[in-house]
């Protein structure tokens, strides 16, 4: 039991490094038998590290959190390190970070400690992101626009603390704590365009106060903001200019005219590369230069993302001031979309929209494991996705877009799609042949003959349709891929939403597009009782019988999975399959359970798919083609 909370940190971390360090060895095994010792070495770590985490955090943090144990002022300035770590590591979820900050928020406030207290809300509001969901995140940004309120009082704060020193340090909280906020409505996937330009008034109005303010401070803290300015313009331009209301659209418009006047008119090296972009993609968007010398002019910027990357240094994700991420989010679409209104052939096009793609796929591919977590990657990195499957035509690059996304994220994922693709396959083979009946609706015929005709078309609509079913899931992946604790009711809540996400991005997509109401349906009951969306309506959509296979499989797999993320509950499909026939009926389709309970040989192929062994051979077989 470790002493204090800081011992508490350095235990975890040091839990979470050895798990990291065991899933290095795992992935450069060629040997199965080593790798599978591996495998099951690495399950019994994480085992054994849930409950310890759990035990420690339920006697070491909690007390504080309820109120309990007052804290110490090391105690204290232990908990806000350790509520600053969710970035890197989700030891907390959101509400349990929020909540030690609120606790010692209240304590530096009584103590008059207003440095620390506004610290404390800094990391409050950037709490709002992964939340951006709900309640919680309009609490975050209500605590840190009032801490931006106070940017007014300057001169009082001036005249009360007379020492330059102490005077800064407030008003630098105030702006990081605006900078923040800033950013996180910037990177909302509909930012509040009128609030954002709020913001940056709200900062740009400093100026006012430029006479009480050292020169050196005011000069960075202007380009800072200039700085910022171009990028957000872009983000909305780029992602959203649809959404910018007609009476904003003329000051950022001519803020950005303004800056590609002055950035043309600079020498390539000399040029701001951030702010550089930011006009391009302007002057695409206005119409004042072709859509295909604005991507000659911009495509250098997405090749030189990839290029002297070094990892292992702390600001690895910084590009020209943003997060390599955004970055890349920023400039896709865009790209994409001059491509698309640029004068090149139909064939041309189509060789460049797959040359952004492979870019984008490549630089994915370069990011190492354990940077994940870093910044706000999930988030970035959903959106990117959302942006560019629907400039994909081609179905079988769309899945690939996809499963590179899968496979750097969450293997986990990817294995468990393929896995309930594969027994899809293996209950819709005998169906079809019979009980062509049930079929007959849903594709418009009715004899057995006609039901065998397309029998290979539904076997693949109904395998891509599973291959796609859980991509949402990338949007929370540090959340999915917590395994050192339980999930928290909060956390559980946002996981809920991902078949949503996932129906959103197969819906931008022409071809994916198909599979949507499946996507979406795969976690509602059979009965439409229980499950999610609680406002989908699985009984209206004409693949029911699909939707309801996929429902089984997906529980299949999941329940079955002794060293995917059910480490803990792993059962025999014997189990499993008597538990789903106590469940027909209500979460699951009778007809379905039953014919595979009558069926012998479907029943042991399902046994088989999902044994231990096959599942070894499986995860190999992926992880050597992916790793
Ligand atoms: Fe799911
Ligand atoms: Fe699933």
């Amino acid at each position: 039991m470790p002493q204090t909370i800081t011992d508490f940190y350095k235990d975890y971390l040091a839990r979470i490094n050895e798990i990291d360090m065991e899933e290095q060895r795992l992935l450069s095994s060629d040997d199965k038998r080593v790798w599978t010792e591996h495998l099951v070495r690495k399950s019994n770590l994480i085992r054994n590290s849930h409950s310890v985490v759990e035990k420690n955090l339920n006697e070491m943090i909690r007390p504080y959190v309820s109120g309990e144990r007052e804290t110490g002022d090391d105690e204290a300035a232990a908990l806000r390190d350790g509520a600053m770590l969710y970035y890197d590591k989700a030891l907390f979820d959101e509400v349990m970070e929020s909540s030690v900050l609120k606790m010692l928020i209240e304590r530096y406030a009584r103590r008059g400690d207003a440095f620390s207290e506004r610290m404390c809300r800094y990391a409050f509001a950037n709490n709002a992101y992964i939340s951006a969901e709900g309640p919680f995140s309009e609490r975050s940004l209500a605590e840190a626009r009032q801490v931006m309120s106070r940017l007014s009082d300057i001169r009082a704060i001036r005249a009360a603390q007379p020492f330059d020193a102490l005077f800064l340090r407030e008003v630098n909280s105030i702006v990081e704590t605006g900078f923040s906020l800033f950013d996180r409505e910037c990177k909302m996937l509909e930012p509040d365009t009128e609030q954002i330009v709020k913001r940056y008034n709200e900062l740009a109005g400093i100026e006012k106060y430029k006479d009480i303010l050292p020169a050196d401070w005011y000069k960075d803290f202007t380009s800072y903001l200039h700085d910022c300015l171009g990028i957000h313009v872009v983000l909305m331009q780029a992602l959203h200019w649809e959404g910018v209301p007609e009476k904003r659209r003329k000051s950022l418009s001519s803020l950005l005219e303004k800056e590609l006047l002055r950035q043309t008119a600079l020498a390539p090296a000399k040029r701001n590369p951030k702010l550089f972009m930011a006009s391009v993609v302007y002057a695409f968007h206005a119409g004042t230069m072709k859509p295909d010398a604005c991507f000659d002019l911009l495509y250098p910027y997405l090749k030189a993302l990839k290029k002297k990357v070094n990892f292992a240094s702390n600001n690895w994700y910084d590009y020209h001031g943003v997060s390599r991420f955004f970055a890349i989010c920023l400039m896709t679409r865009p790209l994409l979309q001059m491509v698309t209104a640029g004068e090149l052939t139909e064939r041309r096009k189509k060789q460049k929209i797959a040359g952004i793609l492979y870019e984008v796929k490549n630089y994915i591919e370069t990011i190492p494991r354990e940077c994940a977590g870093r910044e706000n990657m999930d988030y970035c990195l959903y959106h990117l996705l959302y942006d560019v499957i629907e400039f994909v035509d081609d179905e079988a690059m769309a899945i690939e877009c996809i499963d590179t996304l899968m496979m750097n994220r969450q293997l986990a994922t990817l294995i468990h799609s393929i896995m309930a693709a594969k027994l899809t396959q293996a209950i819709l083979d005998p169906l079809m042949d019979q009980k062509p009946e049930l079929f007959y609706e849903m594709l418009g015929v009715g004899t057995p003959e006609e039901v065998h005709a397309k029998k290979e078309d539904l076997a693949l609509f109904m395998y891509n349709a599973a291959r796609v079913h859980d991509i949402g899931k990338i949007r929370i992946a540090t959340i999915i891929n917590t395994q050192i604790r339980s999930i928290s009711p909060i956390e559980f809540e946002l996981i809920k939403m991902h078949s949503q996400w996932s129906y959103d991005i197969v819906k931008r997509n022409k071809k994916l597009s198909q599979y949507g109401e499946i996507v979406l349906g795969h976690h509602k009951s059979y009965d439409g009782k229980s499950g999610y969306p609680a406002d989908y309506d699985n009984h209206a959509t004409k693949y029911r019988l699909l939707t309801d296979i996929l429902t089984i499989c997906d529980s299949m797999d999941a329940a079955t999975d002794v060293y995917g993320r059910n480490y803990l509950k792993d059962k025999h499909f014997d189990k499993v399959f008597a538990e789903f026939e106590e469940l027909k009926g209500t979460r699951y389709n009778p007809v379905i359970i039953d014919f595979i309970r009558d069926n012998e040989e479907l029943y042991k192929q399902l046994q088989k798919i999902t044994s231990k062994e096959a599942r070894e051979d499986f995860y190999f077989h992926i992880y050597r083609k992916y790793r």
